[in-house]
């Protein structure tokens, strides 16, 4: 915590905390952002961009009825270029507004709204890893893909390279919708094309279970995705959840640096449960945050730090005495510079990291006594909404809010 200091940037780049500007900075541009505290931008690790017009809705059943009783109807509606537009149009609208700055995001299968989808993103500055959905068993007709790897193949070629802060990532939805013959051929693409992976992992019993019948041969849900090569190693990965992983498939997101998106608010909505994310600190596996819109109701990532803190106090009060909760300060840490690792350099006001910050005020929060700076951010965590929010930057340029 700096108090009354200078954060610089160049290039983008950020540059260091001072408190009095070095002299080869003194001809840059001063921003005055007295009174408000100044933050490195909040990472995303998983959402649906589809599913934002029906967050809040239908938080009655678990995973695999959800999917079918209100994911899958929704996502259909993504063949339509209007209804994409205007439902992309929102869902862009709110993350601009935000305090994340960087977001993997899943779209659907549909490849020409998707592209959509990153075109918008790609407007407001905001970074973001955004994925073509590959799905090719056990989803309704009209999301069934028959040619999912070579609609991906073109898609790739049309995006990559295409945007300045918009990549695509390779995303297998998750195994029960995806075959092996499938996953096979998505693990050329990754070859070939060099581009990250996100999918879901272990979430809930009912999956795993099915994960089991489907693929018979594996050792365990996430052996799945390595033994196609979309597991870690090389490939920059992240799964969501990893609620209910398996001593050895903790093991494997170890050794592969897999990135684990602890998606709190979604775990509870849809009853899949609690990930063990102390455990998780522990072993030294990379851990960010995940709003998991529709799955959670909330776009915030300061609202997943707060999730992700009140069910580890649950975790530990009902189901395991040494797993301790998670302090603000740990949250804090999993929504800027855990989840920030998945992309480079990200979430931390170090020399050379990209310089993505967020200001925030908290005058809208007044307190009859002088408070730290501590104090203040924790207030925020727990409190602040985009109405606190006073400026925004992404790698240096400042977003419209
Ligand atoms: N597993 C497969 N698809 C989904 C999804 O859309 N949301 C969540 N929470 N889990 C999934
Ligand atoms: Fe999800």
């Amino acid at each position: 915590m700096y108090p009354d200091s200078y954060l610089v940037s160049t290039e983008g780049k950020c540059r260091g905390v001072f408190t009095e500007i070095p002299k080869q900075y003194h001809s840059l541009l001063v921003r005055n952002y007295e009174g408000c505290l100044i933050i490195p931008g909040l990472s995303d690790l998983h959402v649906h961009a589809p599913q934002f017009s029906y967050r809040a809705l239908g938080m009655d059943r678990e995973l695999l009825a959800w999917l079918n009783r209100y994911t899958f109807p929704e996502e259909a509606k993504f063949s339509s270029s209007s209804y994409a537009d205007e439902a992309y149009g929102y869902f862009v609208d709110a993350l601009r507004r935000s305090a994340t700055t960087r977001a993997c995001i899943f779209g659907t299968v549909h490849r020409k709204t998707v592209e959509m989808l990153m075109d918008k993103l790609d407007q407001t500055g905001l970074f973001a890893l955004v994925g073509k959905v590959n799905m090719d068993r056990e989803v309704r007709e009209d999301l069934l893909e028959k040619n999912s790897a070579e609609e991906t193949e073109t898609w790739l070629k049309r995006t990559m390279g295409k945007y300045k802060t918009v990549k695509p990532i390779l995303t297998p939805r998750f195994v029960p919708t995806c075959s092996d013959g499938l996953l096979e051929k998505l693990g050329e693409l990754q070859r070939a094309y060099q581009v990250p992976v996100q999918s879901h992992l272990s979430e809930n019993p009912d999956e795993i279970e099915l994960v089991h019948r489907l693929c018979p041969w594996s050792d365990f849900y996430g052996d799945v995705y390595d033994h196609f090569g979309l597991f870690g190693g090389e490939v920059k990965t992240v799964m969501a959840h990893c609620v209910y992983s398996t001593d050895a498939e903790v093991e494997r997101i170890k050794e592969r640096g897999v990135f684990v998106a602890h998606c709190p608010q979604s775990n509870t909505n849809i009853a899949s449960g609690i990930a063990p994310i102390r455990k998780y600190l522990r072993k030294g596996i990379y851990v960010g945050l995940g709003s998991d819109v529709a799955g959670g109701a909330h776009l915030s990532i300061f609202r997943a730090m707060t999730d992700a803190i009140q069910v580890s106090k649950l975790y530990w009060r009902l189901l395991d005495p040494e797993a301790a909760p998670l302090s603000a300060a740990e949250a804090f840490y999993l929504g800027t510079a855990g989840g920030g690792a998945f992309f480079g350099k990200v979430g931390r006001f170090e020399e050379g990291y990209d310089f993505d910050a967020v200001i925030l005020s908290d005058q809208r929060l007044p307190h009859p006594h002088q408070l730290s700076i501590e104090e203040r951010l924790e207030r925020l965590i727990y409190l602040s909404d985009d109405r606190d929010i006073r400026a925004k930057y992404v790698c240096g340029r400042e977003i419209e809010l």
